[in-house]
């Protein structure tokens, strides 16, 4: 029934005309039932106070290679903040230069998803942020190797002082995953879509508009809602016709893993929409290269419908309004290392 309704109102917006000023008070009403906009200053997280000190400290472990065991790779070079805070590949390489089994989500805005990586499987940035450290495909390191690398550099044992002053031991495992989801919180990207959600005529296109509206009634933001425009839960990829296995290996069943039970088999996060013009390629497999390709499936594969040509530009032209304004994050000069400081180690060289 309430696809129903929606359509006729679809067939009611397709015939109004979105490039007639003002913009339609109805669309950003149904917008505001539906999604949110970023705040205007960092969030807080409600189990790690962010502090000047601990966002500084946390970027300076962002970008720090010496994190990993082989001193390669950063939290960085997987998200890159210069290019959509993702790494632009199908499947991210990490350690070894190992080919991991999915595609790196961006960074940006990933505090407002209700839990992190494309199955869920970590609830909040601090738990995420333990996880590729550890992952021998990722940074391959040990939590006591961290510490002591940390621990090496007097300058990184003055800044977690700084940032953790309460703490009889601030240099600590726990402490470099607070401090990186310190950072993380700050790494938020407002766009265009905020802008019209707040109030601005004509900070959206008319062809942006059009798509917007059209994402609604067909459906996607049923799936894709809040602040994030999705990220807010999970739902089965394939949920009316499951995409070939070039797009969904049969292999990774996704929520399946966390939660042992049947039914999510193949559940996945609905994907955050913001910036995602800049994150292709596409879905947890990076398969898909084209954003009006991964458009086409997600129509077909969720709703079982073809979307045709012009509509599927119109809801690209509004996913373009999602691509926000990076903060500019100056890149941090590092603690230089000492004689205390572990050797890189696990560097395979053929
Ligand atoms: C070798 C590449 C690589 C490195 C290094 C890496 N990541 Fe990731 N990251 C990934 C991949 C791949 C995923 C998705 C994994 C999954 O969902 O199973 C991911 C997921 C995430 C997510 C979840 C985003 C979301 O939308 O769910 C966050 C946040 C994140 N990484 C932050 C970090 C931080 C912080 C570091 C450094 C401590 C880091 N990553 C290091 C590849 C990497
Ligand atoms: C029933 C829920 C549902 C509906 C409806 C839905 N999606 Fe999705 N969407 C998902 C899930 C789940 C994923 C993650 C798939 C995966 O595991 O790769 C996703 C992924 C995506 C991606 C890939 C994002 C990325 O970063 O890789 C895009 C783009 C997308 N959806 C757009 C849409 C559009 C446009 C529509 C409407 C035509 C739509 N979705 C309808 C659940 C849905």
């Amino acid at each position: 029934m309430r696809y129903l309704l929606s359509s006729v109102a679809a067939i009611l917006l397709a015939t109004t005309a979105y490039a007639a000023d003002p913009v339609p008070a109805d669309l950003r009403a149904s917008a505001l039932e539906i999604f949110k906009p970023l705040p205007s200053t960092t969030p807080s997280v409600s189990h790690n106070p962010i502090t000047p000190e601990k966002i500084a400290l946390g970027k300076a472990l962002f970008f720090d290679p010496r994190m990993s065991a082989s001193g390669v790779f950063s939290c960085n070079s997987c998200h890159n903040l210069g290019t959509g805070g993702d790494d632009n590949l199908e499947t991210s390489i990490g350690h070894g230069w190992q080919k991991g089994p999915r595609n790196a989500p961006t960074v940006f805005n990933a505090v407002f998803n209700i839990a992190q990586f494309w199955d869920g499987r970590a609830d909040d940035l601090a738990a995420q942020a333990k996880g590729p450290v550890q992952a021998g495909v990722e940074m391959a390191n040990t939590p006591a190797q961290v510490v002591a690398t940390l621990n090496s550099m007097p300058e990184y044992v003055g800044w977690f002082k700084a940032a953790f002053p309460a703490d009889k031991d601030p240099v600590s495992f726990d402490n470099f995953a607070k401090a990186i989801e310190a950072f993380e919180a700050t790494l938020t990207t407002p766009a265009p879509f905020d802008a019209f959600l707040n109030g601005d005529d004509n900070a959206m296109t008319p062809a942006q508009l059009q798509g917007l509206a059209l994402f609604i009634d067909k459906g996607c933001s049923s799936c894709h809602s809040g602040i994030n425009v999705g990220g807010n839960g999970y739902f089965p990829f394939g949920l009316i016709e499951k995409p070939g296995a070039d797009v969904l290996p049969e292999k990774d069943k996704g929520r399946f893993a966390v939660t042992a039970t049947a039914d999510d088999s193949y559940v996945f996060r609905a994907a955050p929409l913001r910036n995602v013009a800049e994150t292709a390629p596409y879905f947890h497999s990076g398969k898909v290269w084209d954003l009006k390709q991964a458009v086409g499936i997600m129509a077909a594969s969720q709703l079982g419908e073809k979307v045709n040509e012009q509509d599927t530009d119109l809801i690209v032209a509004f996913l373009t309004s999602l691509t926000g304004r990076v903060p500019e994050v100056t890149y941090p000069i590092l603690p230089a290392e000492t004689d205390a400081t572990p050797r890189p180690s696990g560097v395979i060289v053929k």
